[in-house]
């Protein structure tokens, strides 16, 4: 099997590291998306989405009122979940409370999974992962049994959820999840694919859901309905540059008189 009998075709970016593409998208006639800029999936995760665990992990953030809760909109390949096992085995006294990540695709939530956890997943399936993860541990000491041993640890403890579709659980959400969340990565598909996620209504709503008093979220897209969600919420906003040319991206904060992202 390859990752064609899932839906998707692997592609090699301009950094090195591998994205997947989808091989049809059910809007119309639309290009069927990949996940990842082109430029280079691992560079564009770090620079969009790396400065939000490096700060919450950190004590002195904890200290401000942050807790060591993250959520992942969505899975995909697992880079924003490596980098996260990677920030956190990289600053040692701090501990993951919870990691939430949402894939609407079971094959993709089931193969990192077992992929976690040592089990035997198609070759090609298998070599994509392994890149990934050699990427995201690129200029570190770590090594990719640590980082699955870490995610190993998390799911067992219950401490990492994988859970479905985003828009099927925000109303039982609504009801029966207390937890709130202050890193919140919105990597979603575009409006594009997936208009449903953009709405201002249902930002606004998950915002109210699952963001934290105190809370950073970062997403590669800067559009004019996430601008008033936000805003809504309270949050502050900076524009950031896109990744490798693209239009901007948005870091938003609440919580804290001013953005911490020139700490990082
Ligand atoms: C841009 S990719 C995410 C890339 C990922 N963050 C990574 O590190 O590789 C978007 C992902 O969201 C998933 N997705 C699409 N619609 C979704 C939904 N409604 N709820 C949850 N996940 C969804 C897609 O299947 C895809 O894997």
């Amino acid at each position: 099997m390859t990752w064609k009998d899932f839906g998707f075709c692997e592609e090699t970016t301009g950094d090195g590291s591998p994205t997947l593409r989808l091989l049809q998208t059910s809007v119309g006639d639309k290009p069927p998306e990949s996940m990842h800029h082109s430029g280079g999936a691992a560079a564009e995760t770090e620079q969009i989405y790396g400065p939000i665990g490096k700060l919450i992990f950190r004590q002195d953030f904890c200290r401000q009122g942050f807790s060591c809760r993250f959520l992942s909109v969505g899975l995909g390949l697992g880079y924003v979940e490596m980098m996260l096992a990677r920030e956190s085995l990289s600053a040692p006294n701090s501990t993951l409370e919870l990691l939430l990540s949402f894939e609407s695709q079971p094959d993709l939530r089931r193969l990192f999974l077992d992929w976690v956890f040592d089990r035997r997943i198609p070759q090609p399936c298998q070599m994509t992962y392994d890149r990934v993860s050699h990427y995201v541990l690129k200029e570190t000491p770590l090594t990719m049994a640590q980082i699955k041993k870490q995610l190993q640890s998390w799911f067992s403890l219950k401490q990492w959820h994988l859970d479905g579709k985003l828009e099927a659980k925000l109303e039982e959400a609504r009801e029966h999840w207390q937890a709130r969340f202050s890193g919140i990565f919105y990597d979603a598909f575009s409006a594009k694919t997936n208009e449903g996620l953009w709405s201002e209504v249902f930002l606004v709503e998950f915002l109210e859901t699952f963001a934290d008093e105190f809370c950073l979220l970062s997403t590669y897209a800067c559009l004019g309905n996430l601008k008033r969600a936000l805003n809504k919420q309270n949050f502050k906003m900076i524009r950031r540059k896109g990744f490798c040319g693209k239009r901007n991206s948005t870091f938003a904060y609440r919580g804290i008189p001013q953005s911490p992202l020139d700490e990082v």
